[in-house]
């Protein structure tokens, strides 16, 4: 697709910066196609300079779908699909999201995207990290692959939003968090995921919501996990995304882990949050990384 957008990307083509639009103005169909095309290829991409109002920002993420569901977190009033993620400046709290994950994959049809825009930047600190489930699904010998092709993970919200994990994670002031019992409940997805658009092969597991492997003994299922992070995590898989005030990123939850690297105590850093719905996740091994469409 012949690009109107100007499009700077990161090494390895994960994360791209685009600019040449203004977001605050409605898109037309064209420019939507252009931006989701841009999003699957790079996976997560970035708009600098972008002041939304909150009805704004509603109106960019319906372009992109119909918005997701968004458990367990207060939302801005009257704004009830906007996440304000905060931690101000004398709060000892962890960052919120500062822990590797993809956004509530414990959901039967998790997100497809995930929308954040930056409100208040802290001077030092405050990144994102990402990490490209893609590229590290391809870097694993194939005979590993085939034997993940059939494997499925558990996730679940408990560690963070059961009552009793959410009491391990220390008292938030800035965020209403919303615990609640039903995030004991479980949810079985395949460990490598396809694309449904571009039809890419992705490790989809995470530390946060990823607790076993199914039909794996417990030992077994934690030694796979771990061996997976490690792999999934590391350097060269990873971009560290620096954010400028009115900054709107948007990452494709099917393929992306991301974590709040945290490093501002003293300072403030607000970010406004949206999810677009997604769809069930599939595997589907005949379709390979040669065969995308992107
Ligand atoms: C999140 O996990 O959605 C928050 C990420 C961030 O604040 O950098």
């Amino acid at each position: 697709m012949d690009s109107k957008l100007s499009v700077r990307a990161q090494k390895n083509d994960f994360g791209a910066e685009l600019t040449g639009i203004a977001l605050n103005k409605p898109l037309s169909a064209q420019q939507v196609e252009e931006i989701k095309h841009l999003w699957h290829r790079y996976q997560v991409v970035y708009f600098p300079d972008q002041p939304l109002t909150h009805p704004q920002l509603e109106a960019f993420t319906l372009a992109m779908g119909p918005f997701g569901h968004d458990p367990y977190i207060q939302a801005i009033e009257n704004h009830q699909h906007i996440l304000e993620i905060r931690r101000d400046p004398d709060e000892a709290v962890a960052p919120f999201g500062g822990s590797w994950h993809s956004d509530w994959s414990f959901q039967p049809a998790p997100p497809s995207a995930t929308i954040l825009h930056a409100k208040v930047v802290p001077p030092v600190g405050g990144a994102t990290h990402y990490a490209d489930g893609i590229r590290a699904f391809e870097a694993l010998d194939a005979g590993f692959r085939d034997d993940l092709s059939s494997l499925r993970a558990v996730h679940s919200a408990r560690r963070p939003y059961s009552h009793e994990g959410y009491r391990l994670g220390g008292e938030r002031r800035s965020m209403k968090i919303l615990p609640n019992d039903d995030a004991w409940a479980t949810q079985v997805h395949p460990l490598i995921r396809t694309h449904p658009a571009s039809g890419r092969q992705a490790l989809w597991i995470n530390p946060v919501y990823t607790l076993s492997i199914e039909g794996l003994e417990e030992n077994e299922s934690q030694a796979m996990l771990e061996r997976l992070f490690a792999h999934l995590l590391q350097p060269e898989f990873t971009y560290r995304h620096r954010w400028s005030e009115n900054m709107l990123t948007m990452w494709d939850n099917r393929s992306v882990l991301h974590c709040a690297q945290g490093g501002y105590d003293g300072y403030r850093r607000i970010m406004h949050r949206t999810t677009v719905a997604g769809s069930a996740p599939f595997h589907r091994p005949e379709v390979t990384s040669l065969e995308r469409n992107i």
